[in-house]
Formats: structure tokens, C-alpha cells, sequence
């Protein structure tokens, strides 16, 4: 195993490994040792080079405090090594075992109402707390000096999908963590009474041990600044307990890669010492159950735009864990891949971005909170559909691997992502409005379904290979971004804004400027005279929000008088005239900005509502509303058209999703069929199918869940 030093952070950032990491995460401990050999041998058979193993297992490395035992492991290990199966090791921290919560109850994570996490489950320590933390270095580096010159561990996975059952804790000691990293922060009192607004609800305070948590609805809003405050230590803890962590595995063996596996997102700053820690970052791709916990549009779509996202923060990425079947929890369970949907979900991973993939889990378990969760072996030990996937899938991708590696994906449309502080920003003070990623989903769902090679990417990413960037209500707009989208622009490129853009400053505070502030105005030719929101028809934007909130429970929205329900905002834009959602702005514009869309109703009638300026080979797009479907669509065919960007495939048959990875000497076309119906494309551009090794000639003939991976042509 290769390792070559990371490059810095960057969507456009391939693997620094020479292997496609192709295998399954493993648990011995759940398995009987009769099976063991077994196992080794079908894992070889279906062209597994990787397993991944330990992550909730402190309590076999160390039973008793400081008596550690590797036996387990070590056989393992051994084992697979000599089936030709290499290790990725996990520091065991999501789960503490039980002596330890006993001896150490102060770790136990403490909830907004105080209650203590009860020991039973997982993800139940603080990973703020110092003794915690102390625990945490002393089991990584048992485990580091114990495999340090094991020549099949090759990396480590640090804990597991931190932060994901929970982000938060309410504990003593978060609490004294939390005022040091506010001193730090600020050094003196009077810089923290002034960033968080002291003045207002007589919230200042004479010293940072007075500073509590903050407890939104108790009884009522803590200021915007000391949430996100609130929220920036959670990802700066996150970052140091993992930071531990990782300064151990190197010292120990500077050839081992690491990562970490990301589940749900939460108080992670990716961007930040989190993702600079790290050789590259893993996702848990689990399509259906999000897709059902977010509804946003399909799992295949739901899928694309999650593979996008997490692209952003690091560029290329594994998938430590790949769904393979029918997935559970005791309070949930997901839809099942169908036959073949399984390789098609792994290929879409790989068509975004995947330099790894392994599926979840290679067997199910018997006992546990997850004992419907199924792997790529039965529970009777039977190898069946998802089996023969499996294998066929890494066997597919060992064929074409020297083809993968070292292409990056495209993207012609970047969405802005990827930001820490602004997404924190955005729940510091929703009022009802989508998120920027609701937002941009939108748009990414669109493009998806287009074929259009679209992405999320940072402000401070290498802007030079796209051709249009959308910019979605980032409201904390950083100065050190006007050079970098002025060039992009100048260069070219098309740059869409939105409204409520740079609205607050790194404190959320509101500028004292117009909006959108000194710079974007001069780079959009716009000034923002007057905003207000529209509440869709029959809902109540306000009461409902802040009740939901305050009694923790949903509580349907009740319809408002049907006078205010009835307030219709629209707006023109090229010749079609749409229904206008979440916010109005109104828009003074400066000579030479063209008005491409106004509203057309009540007393906004005639004002500007979309603008664009012309600046050096590029322009400026500002759009005074958020996204809606319809508007996502008529800026893909207005815009993005104009802006020289067009499907990838100018056919695409519905469910055919497409994206093409690229390098400076090649470029592969994935096509994925995401339907159970064949499909045709007659018009696939020329080249040839690596996976039937058949010249797209004469078109390409998908089956259902088919895929192709087509080199294109020079
Ligand atoms: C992941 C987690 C795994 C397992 C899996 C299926 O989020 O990392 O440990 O729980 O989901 O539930």
C-alpha cells in the first residue's frame, strides 16, 4: 500500500492511495471462529482486498482498565492476511465499555433537560470531555503500539459516524469547556458581550464563567451569536478528540492512512482542522434511509446529491460502508435494493467520486439493535443475490481500476457548499426559510435529472473549472471570497446570487450597509431596498414554527384567514411568469445591469426581482426570491444555457443518471440506469464500455439497474 502525502483540500482531489479499497466492514467478534476460514476464502473468491474492523469493540481490547488483550484481532487479521485480505483498523471510541462508564460516569454525554445517556446503546461519552478525551488517547494508543508493525493493518478509521445519534451535550463539564473556548476565542469579556449583541435582552456578562449553554426555548431565544458559537466549539471539540487521535496513528506508522466515516453531518467543520487531519474523507452511503428521512426525491436522486455534497469538503472519498439490503434499526427499517440495485447504488458512489467501496456488512448479526440489518452473506451463512453483487461488482471494478483512479468528477454548474458558517448561520435564525441547502437541492435535483455535470464546492476551492457557480442565501459573506468569484467572473464564468447574500457578518449581525453589501453590489450592479416573506398558500409561517419548537413536537400548521392565504407574489422571467416562494426583495439596480425578471404583483408590480451585470467575459446573476422547481428549471434552460452549459447526454431516458470523471488524459462516462426497466441510448457518445468491453457505436442497451462505464473517445 502506497500513501502519498494528501494534497490540500479540494473537490478536485483524487485518492492519495494506489488501490481501489474493495471489501465489506467485518465483525469477527459477532461470528463464530469455526466460520472464520470460510469466510477468508469467500471474501477472496469475491475479489475483497479490505476489511474493515474493531470500531465497537473496547471492551474485548481492553476488558478491565489498562489490561488489554489483541488476541481476537490479531487471529483475524492473520487469517484474512493470509487469504490476501488487508485491514483497516477502527479506534473503538463510539462505544466505551461499561467499566468505564461506571468508573467514569462524568463521560456520559447529558442531554438539554439534564439527563445523563444511559449505558446500553452506543455513542452514549462526550467526546468534549477531558476525561473522555484522556480514555480515548489511551485506547488509541494501546491499539497503535500494538499494530504498529503489522504489515496487513494499512489505516484506520477514527471512531465511528461521530456525532451522528447525537452532536450535543448539556454536561458540567461542556459547559467549563465551552467558556475556555470562548476565552480563547475572544480574550476578553467585552469582545464576547459585543459579538454576541450584550446589550440586547440584557444578555452581557461580567466574566466567561457566567457564560451557560445555550438552551434555545428555555423560555426563550438565546442570541443568534451565541448559538453559533455554541455550534463552532461542538465542531472544534469534534476536531480535537479526533485531532488526538490521529497525532497517536501517525507518530506510530507514518505509512498508515486514515479517515473517518461521516454519517449524518452534524457539528463537523470538514474544511477545518476535521478534514485537514485526515488523508481523505469516507461516507456511509445509505440511499434509502435517507432518502426517507429527508423525501427528497428518490433515492437514486437523494443518493447523487449526498455523493455531491461530501465531495465538496475533500474531494475524491471512500465508502466505508455501501447499503447493501434490507436495513433496521428497532424504530426503523429502509426499502430493499431490488436485484442488481445494489451494484448500480455502488456504481453511482464510484461514477461521483468513490476511489473505495465496501458494503455493509459482510454478515448480518444474530443478536443486537441491529439484527435485520442485512450484509452480503445471509444469517444462515448462505451466500445469495447480494453475494453474487457483490463479487461481481469488485471484480468489475479490479478490471478498470487503473482507468479510475486519478480522474476527478466534472462539474460545469458548482453550488456553493461546503461552509461551516453558513450553514451554522442558517439555524442560528431560520424563520422559516430553507436552508441553503434546501435550496440548492433544488437546483441539484434538476441538474441530476438533466444530466448536467453539476456539484457543491467552496468558495475557497479552485473556481477555474466551472463554468456557472450558484451561490445559495449565503448570508455570511467572508471579504476574502470578492477576489476569487471576481476573477472566476472576469475569467467567464456566470456567477448566480441569492437573496439575502451577505446579509450578516461573522457575528450574525445584520450589516450596516445596503444589502447585499459594499462588495456584491458592486460586483451584481444590485441594492436590496426592501425584503419580506411569503408564506405559502395556507400556511402560518410564524405560530406553528415556534410552537414545534418550544413543546418539541410537531404540531400541524392551522390555516391562516383566507384574505392573508390568498396573497399571491409573482414575478416574470424571460416570457413565463411564476408563483413566487419564501421572500420577496426588491431591487434598485445600477446602470448597465440588465432586469431580467419583475414582479408582477400588488405593490410590488414592475419592480426588479432578477438582474444580470455583464463584468469582464462573465456575468453577474442575482435573483431577489429562493428557488422553486419551476425556477430551478427555467435557470438550467435560461442561464446555465447561456452560460455554455448543456446535459452531458442530450437524450436521457427518465431514471438514467450520467457524470463523467476525468483527468487530464482521459475521460470516463458512468451511466447508471436507475430504474427496473431496460433502457436504450441511442445517442451514447463514442467510446467503449470497460465493463462489456462493446464500442457504444451503435448506442448503448442498459437492463434494468444496468451500467456502463463508457471511455470516451479522445
Ligand atoms: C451506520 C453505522 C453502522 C451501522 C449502519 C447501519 O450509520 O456506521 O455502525 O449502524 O449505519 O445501521
Amino acid at each position: 500500500m502506497q500513501r502519498k502525502k494528501p494534497a490540500p483540500l479540494s473537490v478536485w482531489r483524487p485518492l492519495n492511495l494506489d488501490r481501489f479499497l474493495l471489501g465489506a466492514p467485518h465483525y469477527p467478534e459477532h461470528v463464530d471462529e469455526c466460520c472464520w476460514q470460510r469466510d477468508a476464502e469467500r471474501m477472496a473468491a469475491a475479489g475483497v482486498n479490505t476489511v474493515r474492523m474493531g470500531e465497537f469493540a473496547w471492551h474485548i481490547f481492553e476488558p478491565r482498565e489498562d489490561r488489554f488483550e489483541f488476541g481476537l484481532f490479531d487471529r483475524a487479521i492473520e487469517l484474512l492476511g493470509r487469504a490476501g485480505i488487508d485491514t483497516i483498523m477502527c479506534t473503538p471510541t463510539a462505544t466505551p465499555p461499561r467499566w468505564l462508564t461506571v468508573n467514569y460516569p462524568e463521560v456520559l454525554r447529558v442531554d438539554i433537560n439534564g439527563r445523563a445517556s444511559s449505558h446500553g446503546s452506543r455513542q452514549h461519552a462526550d467526546t468534549t470531555s477531558p476525561v473522555f478525551r484522556a480514555h480515548s488517547r489511551r485506547i488509541t494508543r494501546a491499539m497503535a503500539e500494538h499494530y504498529r508493525d503489522n504489515p496487513r493493518v494499512i489505516g484506520w478509521q477514527t471512531d465511528n459516524e461521530l456525532n451522528t445519534t447525537v452532536s450535543e451535550s448539556f454536561a458540567p463539564s461542556t459547559r467549563l469547556e465551552f467558556q475556555k473556548y470562548l476565552q480563547k476565542a475572544y480574550g476578553t469579556i467585552e469582545a464576547l458581550n459585543f459579538a454576541w449583541g450584550g446589550h440586547f435582552w440584557a444578555t452581557a456578562y461580567d466574566d466567561f464563567s457566567q457564560i451557560d449553554l445555550p438552551r434555545p426555548l428555555m423560555p426563550s431565544y438565546p442570541s443568534p451569536g451565541h448559538v453559533q458559537d455554541y455550534h463552532r466549539f461542538l465542531a472544534a471539540a469534534t476536531a480535537a478528540f479526533q485531532h488526538d487521535q490521529v497525532e497517536i496513528l501517525r507518530a506510530a506508522n507514518p505509512d498508515w492512512f486514515i479517515f473517518h466515516n461521516l454519517g449524518q453531518l452534524a457539528d463537523i467543520d470538514f474544511r477545518g482542522q476535521f478534514g485537514q487531519d485526515l488523508d481523505f474523507i469516507g461516507f456511509d452511503i445509505y440511499p434509502m434511509l435517507y432518502d426517507e428521512m429527508r423525501r427528497t426525491g428518490g433515492h437514486a436522486a437523494t443518493q447523487a446529491l449526498h455523493l455531491d455534497i461530501c465531495r465538496a469538503y475533500s474531494g475524491n472519498f471512500i465508502v466505508p460502508e455501501q447499503a447493501s439490503g434490507f436495513g433496521s434499526q428497532p424504530g426503523f427499517s429502509t426499502m430493499t435494493p431490488e436485484p442488481g440495485e445494489m451494484r448500480r447504488m455502488a456504481m453511482t458512489s464510484v461514477a461521483r467520486g468513490a476511489d473505495g467501496v465496501m458494503f455493509f456488512r459482510w454478515r448480518p448479526a444474530h443478536f443486537g439493535a441491529e439484527i435485520y440489518w442485512m450484509g452480503i452473506i445471509d444469517h444462515d451463512d448462505v451466500p445469495r443475490r447480494r453475494y453474487d453483487e457483490a463479487s461481481r461488482f469488485f471484480h468489475e471494478i479490479a478490471g478498470i481500476k487503473d482507468h479510475i483512479l486519478g480522474t476527478v468528477v466534472r462539474m460545469d454548474l458548482g453550488i456553493a457548499g461546503a461552509d461551516f458558517d453558513n450553514q451554522e448561520a442558517h439555524k442560528t435564525y431560520p424563520i422559516g426559510l430553507p436552508s441553503p441547502l434546501d435550496d440548492a437541492t433544488l437546483l441539484h435535483r434538476h441538474c441530476y435529472h438533466k444530466g448536467i455535470a453539476c456539484g457543491f464546492i467552496h468558495l475557497e476551492d479552485d473556481l477555474s473549472r466551472l463554468k456557472a457557480l450558484y451561490v445559495p442565501h449565503w448570508v455570511m459573506w467572508k471579504d476574502q471570497w470578492n477576489a476569487a468569484v471576481e476573477t472566476f467572473v472576469r475569467n467567464g464564468g456566470t456567477l448566480i446570487l441569492s437573496a439575502l447574500s451577505g446579509t450578516r457578518d461573522e457575528n450574525n449581525h445584520i450589516i450596516r450597509e445596503q444589502a447585499p453589501g459594499t462588495a456584491l453590489s458592486a460586483l451584481s450592479g444590485v441594492k436590496v431596498t426592501e425584503f419580506g416573506r411569503l408564506v405559502p398558500e395556507g400556511a402560518n409561517g410564524l405560530f406553528p414554527l415556534f410552537r414545534q419548537a418550544a413543546m418539541g413536537a410537531y404540531v400541524p400548521p392551522s390555516p391562516l384567514p383566507a384574505s392573508s392565504a390568498q396573497r399571491k407574489y409573482r414575478f416574470t422571467f424571460g416570457n413565463r411568469q411564476f408563483d413566487a416562494a419564501h421572500l420577496y426583495e426588491l431591487l434598485e439596480v445600477a446602470p448597465g445591469t440588465e432586469v431580467l425578471g419583475s414582479w408582477s404583483d400588488r405593490f410590488c408590480a414592475g419592480q426588479p426581482a432578477i438582474t444580470c451585470r455583464e463584468l469582464g467575459k462573465g456575468r453577474v446573476v442575482y435573483v431577489g426570491t429562493y428557488l422553486t422547481p419551476e425556477l430551478a428549471e427555467a435557470i438550467v434552460s435560461t442561464v446555465l444555457a447561456r452560460a455554455g452549459i448543456a446535459p452531458l447526454l442530450p437524450e436521457l431516458p427518465a431514471g438514467v443518471e450520467v457524470s463523467i470523471r476525468e483527468s487530464e488524459n482521459r475521460q470516463l462516462m458512468f451511466i447508471q440506469n436507475t430504474t427496473d426497466l431496460p433502457a436504450a441510448l441511442p445517442g451514447a457518445p463514442l467510446g467503449t464500455d470497460l465493463l462489456t468491453g462493446r464500442s457504444t457505436a451503435n448506442g448503448l442497451q442498459l437492463e434494468a439497474y444496468g451500467c456502463a462505464v463508457v471511455l470516451l473517445r479522445p
